[in-house]
């Protein structure tokens, strides 16, 4: 019997689903999400090679020579990988675009902006376009932009992103606003979430928390063990980390972490934090120093789900053939 990695068939348990599969040329309707310092070109290599589509983030410490240095790993995808990029940092380092688009993904995204001119220069270079949404009125934009993918990413997923909505209520009202494919995100990790998002609708899921302790992941080992230790209540939101490490984040996007000393010590404080110097050279002291008490590990609340370090294939795999049981089994 094949392992369920290596399952040929492509994935029919809903319409929506089906159609993104043929259309994206990919067995599997997952998309890893492009999580800076994780999502490396090895892990989008072995998504798309297990049958979804895989994607490189480039996050706060993205630049144009880490992608290149990670763009090495993408040549078996034949294309078929996608690129992600923070618009801040894309704008500090413009290099990092021109690098993007050179490599000719399939697929690219500028998250956390306002200007969404970056999918037009993509468009015009034959490059499809995905974007995060957390309301409604992003998902128009986004749709008026030009956007071939929204993705609709709720208050419960792991990394940056906005609290406004938690995911079902979001993907109800981006669904219902917007014609182009909806991928789902946050707190996706289980084959019973991945089938109620499809068979909410979902053209497929944006998956990070659960690949992120996959064997082909770029995370530290501690932050690994740290994933797979937790459960889906010892996660929060917050700004504090970046208030202390100075990154431009805007305040609309908190990151959702595992919780640690520091985010016990201060995640009631943050406005507090911004006004004290002395005690963000403290915590971000303790970060760059590797402290394992004060790192932040992202991680969304379906983190519960990661028990072990498996290849990538093998978790998108599992999880789709999975819920494909779920959302075709018989009705009693
Ligand atoms: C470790 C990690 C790093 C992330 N880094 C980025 C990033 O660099 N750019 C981005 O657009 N989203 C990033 N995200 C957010 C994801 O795109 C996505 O919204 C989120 O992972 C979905 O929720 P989940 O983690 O519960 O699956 C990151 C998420 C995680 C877990």
């Amino acid at each position: 019997m094949p392992s369920p990695a290596q399952t040929p068939e492509r994935f029919t348990a809903t319409a929506a689903a089906a159609t993104f599969a043929e259309q994206w040329d990919v067995r599997l309707p997952v998309v890893n999400a492009p999580m800076g310092g994780v999502a490396g070109g090895r892990l989008a290599a072995a998504v798309t090679a297990g049958g979804g589509f895989g994607m490189i983030g480039m996050g706060s410490a993205g630049s144009a020579m880490a992608l290149r240095r990670e763009l090495r790993f993408t040549a078996a995808t034949e294309g078929r990988f996608g690129i992600g990029m923070v618009d801040w940092v894309a704008a500090a380092d413009p290099e990092m675009f021109e690098v993007a688009l050179a490599a000719a993904p399939a697929l690219l995204t500028v998250g956390f902006g306002t200007d969404l001119t970056w999918a037009r220069r993509a468009a015009s270079a034959g490059i499809r376009t995905a974007a995060q949404v957390y309301t409604r009125d992003d998902a128009r934009r986004a749709e008026d932009s030009g956007i071939d993918i929204v993705v609709a990413r709720g208050a419960e997923g792991g990394g940056h992103g906005s609290t406004a909505m938690a995911m079902l209520p979001l993907l109800d009202a981006v669904l219902d606003a917007v014609s182009v494919p909806v991928l789902a995100a946050g707190g996706i990790g289980t084959p019973a979430s991945m089938a109620a998002v499809l068979a909410a609708g979902a053209s497929g899921v944006w998956l990070g928390t659960r690949l992120a302790a996959s064997a082909e992941s770029l995370l530290p080992e501690a932050a690994r063990r740290a994933l797979i230790a937790a459960t889906g209540a010892d996660t929060v939101a917050t700004t504090i980390f970046d208030t202390a490490l100075e990154l431009p984040w805007p305040e609309r996007f908190p990151s959702r972490v595992l919780r640690n000393e520091v985010t016990r010590d201060w995640s009631d404080r943050a406005a507090y934090l911004r006004t004290d110097p002395e005690s963000r050279t403290r915590i971000a002291d303790r970060v760059r120093a590797g402290d394992p008490t004060a790192v932040p590990v992202d991680a969304g609340q379906g983190v519960g789900a990661v028990t072990a370090v498996e290849p990538a294939a093998q978790i998108i795999g599992d999880l789709s053939r999975a819920a494909a049981q779920l959302l075709t089994r018989p009705q009693p």
